[in-house]
């Protein structure tokens, strides 16, 4: 069982270190994004119209970046849902767990980085949205 709401997740404003040659962002975990770090994957090269994600996960937390262009993600937590366009390397979404995820309209070039506080595990997805369902009861 897990109640987490689309309501938990949120946009995060990283701070902008701004110099003359340009800005750095820096993200550290338990500092601003309210977990360890313990993997990073990034998604790129995403062909037109397609969209990734259509799962949720157990127990682990995420933050999303747009580093480069923009993208939509869909969160559903089972009774709610909203969408976050994110188009900025300086915001992060979190997303906590239990929440079903879409992300969708990448404009050309965009890439998607994301920070997560667990390893990789499958065991640790629902990639099914019954089961999802099922899950929030
Ligand atoms: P998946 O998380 O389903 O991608 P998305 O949500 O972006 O559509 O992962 C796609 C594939 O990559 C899947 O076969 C699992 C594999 N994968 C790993 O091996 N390690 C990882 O850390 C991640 C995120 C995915």
């Amino acid at each position: 069982m897990n109640r987490s709401s689309v309501y938990d997740c949120h946009v995060l404003h990283l701070d902008k270190v701004k110099e003359r040659a340009g800005n750095i962002t820096i993200v550290e975990g338990n500092k601003n994004v309210p977990f360890e770090i313990k993997r990073m994957y990034y998604l790129y090269d995403i062909p037109g119209g397609e969209s990734r994600g259509g799962h949720a996960h157990k127990d682990l937390y995420q933050l999303v970046v747009a580093v480069g262009g923009s993208f939509d993600i869909l969160l559903d937590d089972g009774s709610n849902k909203k969408i976050v366009k994110l188009n900025r390397p300086d915001y992060g979404l979190l997303v906590v767990p239990g929440i079903w995820r879409e992300l969708f309209e990448f404009s050309s070039g965009a890439v998607c980085m994301v920070l997560a506080s667990l390893r990789y595990d499958e065991n640790d997805y629902l990639r099914d949205y019954k089961q999802f369902i099922e899950y929030k009861k």
